[in-house]
């Protein structure tokens, strides 16, 4: 098994198949996502070239990302028979792949027609180097003397789930090149899409009937031939041009492209991605299934990663369509921001510029969603003003046709201390407080002091609460004192009063500037008494079982199986008002256990064993966010056995296409990036015991019995180190480059790791199985 290359040799003819491959051989460079389908696919089949950071509402419908035209598209025909991998009986073999290492997408398919053999062979990426920049090599070979008809250019044909976003495309040429562009209907922003090819063709027709701009030659081919061709296409918008240059850009890139040409410009987007896997990838030897799975959740991850200076942040379906309104969930920064602050800082640093960017949003969130709340209420579903996007009737029911209302958007508050938690992470994982300074400081503040006028000071029992959320097993809605909130409350709040303490002894300017700006000297002191007594559930002290939220052990015990019998429909939502799961102890999603693994110093073994083992046979899964926090806590308490089996399972989720498609009437069948996020954090802090907790590198290996070896890079404090642990030993290799000598905890022995220099620490006995 090649564990660098995806690969299937199946057609996908129904339309779920059609749906899941799409997402499983998708590309995408940060910029754009392009769906996994065929060159000759259209609507029907989800082609989708989805744009990060543009968004459109039509009319009522949920606003989502806009997806472009689409410049990848070539479709053949002889004889009047159009050659597609759907039509069973001419397509007699086909393979598509992509390449992790390299980020190319391939697909050779072999049509009979007429009693002769036509192979198409494509391969296609989306620069890695070049932003706007789409490439696709074309290669026809034909066993026989022939004319086919290729028809090869821009196709206007959208497939959107709300839209359509560009409704009035114009097709035309403009020197030498295919174009198509229009207008978004909300914010009337510009789309274009340009494309050229450096083909040998000579008979071309061009066809500008939008929305679509297309080349149709009759190409002659002799027996035994190949025809070769090249496209590029590129898309630019109105975020990265003015109006009136987005064309222009779009037509720059593709003559610049053109003129460079295929090989130089695959070399650069090659070189790109051996870049981006020198600082990421892991390696495990001993388990090829683990391996591949791992990498391709790496490579999801390393695709999604917005680009220096754009402010974007990751959706919870990455680039892989409009699903979830391309919005940006508590995934990024609980379950992908640890990646990338561990690999690429400065794309952590990007992400979380994001959430400073959107601060406005998250303010006027808090002004407006409830009685007197003050500071930052992060939006539960974000896009690019930070407003929500997320609605109060955010699921269907299946069986009434009816929406029903969902307390996501106003009641999951945790939203706001996830994003001043990995605020603060950053800062002590780098070092660095460029970003306290930029911006991330008043964030923290501000969602500080969200929790400040959330939480309610009961009399009666003389201790502040956090009552009425939703933690993260959304099938609980609206109850009292969620132990996953209100420590994540406690922790903000903890971290704003840190804030200001550093900034006080660093720089105390900036720190009168904001103080003032905030109007908040005043309610620090009132922060501090929050933070002192504001009530956490705590472990029952004979059982450690800690209750998920006051009043959760009364509730119904049942079993997942015997709830899903009673189901009426396959789709329908166990959680909101009716749902089946509300008055049973059954939970969507980790959740105490999602607590323990972000406050891993707060509780011991006992506590995490205790609770794993209560939650999991309560807990659905029924989130793609769930089995990394059980396989983490896992490989925490000791069990590796458990902790392979939820590590697989995240690892995996989008390659055996494991996951929901629909909640409710929700369609929601795109990829996982959390679970890749998840994946990763397995791997390196679960199993390769990894801790950067500010105060130093810490690794405790738990190497699973299988592995012989486990390897992978890191970054800490701006320097890097590559890591290898076998069952006898951990090394670690610090970067020559590297500032500082750094010390380093491995199992317990502390050494000095120079720049340049290898510490390497046996292990006493191989792991215990
Ligand atoms: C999960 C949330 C998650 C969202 C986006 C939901 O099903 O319950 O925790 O943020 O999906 O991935």
């Amino acid at each position: 098994m090649d564990s660098w290359v995806i690969r299937t040799t199946t057609r996908d003819v129904d339309d779920e198949s059609i749906m899941r491959r799409g997402n499983i051989y998708q590309l995408a460079n940060g910029y754009m996502g392009y769906r996994g389908t065929l060159d000759e696919y259209g609507t029907a089949q989800c082609v989708g070239i989805t744009l990060a950071g543009l968004y459109d509402r039509v009319g009522s419908a949920w606003r989502e990302p806009v997806n472009a035209p689409n410049g990848g598209y070539t479709a053949l025909s002889v004889d009047g028979v159009d050659l597609t991998t759907l039509d069973e009986a001419n397509a007699v073999a086909h393979e598509q792949s992509v390449n992790m290492a390299e980020a190319v997408f391939e697909r050779r398919t072999r049509f009979v027609v007429g009693g002769h053999t036509i192979v198409l062979h494509t391969s296609r990426f989306l620069s890695a180097d070049e932003r706007h920049l789409g490439v696709v090599r074309v290669s026809i070979t034909s066993d026989a003397d022939t004319t086919l008809q290729v028809c090869t250019g821009i196709d206007g044909r959208i497939w959107d789930i709300n839209g359509p976003h560009l409704p009035q495309l114009t097709a035309e040429t403009r020197d030498g090149a295919l174009l198509v562009h229009g207008c978004t209907q909300e914010n009337q922003k510009r789309v274009a899409v340009v494309e050229c090819v450096e083909a040998p063709f000579t008979d071309v027709k061009i066809e500008t009937e939008a929305p679509s701009a297309l080349r149709v030659v009759s190409l002659p081919m002799a027996a035994g031939e190949t025809v070769t061709f090249t496209k590029y296409f590129a898309v630019v918008t109105e975020n990265d041009a003015s109006a009136d240059d987005v064309i222009g850009h779009a037509l720059a890139v593709v003559e610049q492209a053109h003129r460079d040409g295929y090989d130089a410009c695959r070399e650069r987007h090659v070189a790109a991605w051996t870049q981006k896997w020198m600082r990421s990838d892991v390696v495990i030897e001993g388990d090829d299934e683990a391996q591949r799975a791992l990498r391709y959740s790496i490579f999801q991850l390393l695709m999604a990663a917005p680009w220096p200076g754009s402010g974007l942040s990751i959706p919870a379906r990455a680039l892989s369509g409009q699903v979830y309104k391309g919005a940006v969930f508590w995934d990024t920064e609980m379950f992908m921001f640890p990646f990338f602050l561990h690999t690429h800082p400065e794309a952590a640093t990007e992400l979380l510029r994001y959430r400073v960017r959107t601060l406005d949003g998250a303010r006027r969130k808090a002004r407006t969603e409830g009685p007197g709340y003050r500071g930052a209420f992060y939006a539960w579903e974000s896009q690019e003003t930070g407003d929500d996007a997320c609605s109060y009737f955010n699921v269907g029911d299946p069986t009434t046709g009816r929406d029903l209302r969902t307390h996501f958007r106003d009641k999951q508050v945790h939203i706001s201390g996830d994003v001043a938690i990995a605020i603060w992470a950053h800062f002590r994982h780098t070092g660095d407080d460029s970003l306290l300074l930029e911006g991330g400081a008043e964030v923290i503040l501000e969602c500080a002091r969200f929790y400040d006028s959330y939480a309610y000071f009961k009399r009666d029992k003389n201790r502040f609460e956090i009552l009425d959320v939703i933690g993260p097993d959304e099938y609980h809605e609206r109850v009292n004192n969620n132990a996953f909130t209100s420590q994540v409350a406690r922790e903000t709040i903890l971290i704003a009063l840190a804030t200001v303490e550093h900034l006080s002894e660093t720089h105390p300017a900036a720190l009168e500037a904001l103080l003032a700006k905030l109007d908040i000297a005043g309610e620090l002191q009132g922060l501090a008494e929050l933070a002192r007594n504001l009530f956490v559930p705590e472990p029952h002290p004979e059982t450690g079982v800690i209750e998920q939220f006051e009043g959760y052990f009364k509730l119904d015990e049942t079993s997942i199986d015997a709830l899903k019998e009673r189901r009426v429909h396959p789709n329908e939502y166990l959680g909101a008002g009716q749902g089946l799961a509300v008055p049973t102890q059954i939970i969507k999603q980790a959740d105490v256990v999602m607590m323990l693994n972000l406050f891993k110093d707060r509780y011991d073994d006992r506590v995490r064993r205790a609770n794993w083992e209560f939650y999991e046979p309560r807990t659905e899964h029924g989130s793609s966010l769930s089995a990394c926090a059980y396989a983490m806590v896992a490989a925490e308490f000791g069990n590796l056995d458990y902790a392979y089996r939820y590590f697989l399972k995240t690892a995996k989720i989008d390659l055996d296409g494991a996951y929901k498609v629909y909640a409710g009437t929700v369609f929601i069948g795109g990829s996982h990036p959390a679970a890749n996020g998840g994946a990763w954090m397995t791997a390196v802090f679960g199993f390769g015991g990894v801790r950067t907790d500010g105060e130093g590198l810490h690794i405790r290996p738990r190497l699973y019995r299988e592995w012989q070896r486990l390897a992978f890079s890191l970054c800490y404090r701006g320097d890097r180190f590559a890591v290898e642990i076998t069952p006898t030993l951990v090394s670690i290799t610090a970067d020559s480059d590297n500032a500082r000598f750094h010390e380093v905890d491995i199992a317990g022995q502390v050494r000095t790791c120079p720049p340049g220099t290898t510490v390497t620490v046996p292990l006493p006995e191989p792991q215990p199985l």
